[in-house]
């Protein structure tokens, strides 16, 4: 199956000359979205992860089924005043300005294997700011996955992770 026939591609969304590829489409067909969750679980089983994680809010999406799918357990990580009690925050800096994303304290174990799963990698600056913040509280940050990859915004190459991804566009 080609997932490419199930990513919806949007023209000028959010801005003017940007295409948009959307995974709606994927997320409402339900064969293909577990084909895509099959794939995944491949992708990462190597790594031999303890736990995933993922950022809101696409992340989600992808994290919480596969760790089900693995009988792994998943670990959130928020934008900044969404989790409750004692939570550790990591700052990163965006194209204009900064973001600050949370973690639960204890929610990962010292030492414990952690994949990143996201919807999208593009410039990479998400899943690095995710290593850093699981890697603040003690995990060991195997690798990441996302099911689709913009290569030409060369995230892969500031990646500070090994990062495995189903689709390409270029
Ligand atoms: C999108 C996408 C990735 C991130 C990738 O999320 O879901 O998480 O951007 O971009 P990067 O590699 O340049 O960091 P977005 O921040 O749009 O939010 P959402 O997932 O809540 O829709
Ligand atoms: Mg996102």
């Amino acid at each position: 199956m080609n997932l490419k026939d199930h990513i919806r591609e949007v023209p000028d969304f959010p801005k003017p000359g940007i295409l948009f590829y959307d995974i709606s489409t994927l997320l409402a067909h339900p064969d293909a979205w577990q084909v895509a969750m099959g794939r995944l679980a491949k992708a990462i089983a190597p790594r031999a992860p303890d736990v995933l994680a993922g950022i809101e809010s696409r992340r989600f999406l992808v994290a919480a089924p596969l760790a089900l799918k693995l009988g792994l357990g998943f670990v959130m990580v928020r934008k900044k005043g969404k989790l409750p009690g004692k939570t550790v925050r990591h700052e990163y800096d965006l194209e204009y300005g900064t973001d600050v994303v949370e973690i639960q304290e204890g929610a990962i174990e010292p030492g414990q294997r952690v994949v990143i799963l996201d919807d999208l990698l593009a410039t990479g600056g998400t899943l690095n700011a995710a290593n850093e913040l699981v890697t603040k509280v003690g995990g060991n940050v195997v690798g990441a996955a996302c099911l689709i990859e913009l290569t030409f915004l060369k995230g892969r190459e500031r990646a500070t992770i090994p990062v495995d991804s189903l689709v390409a566009y270029d």
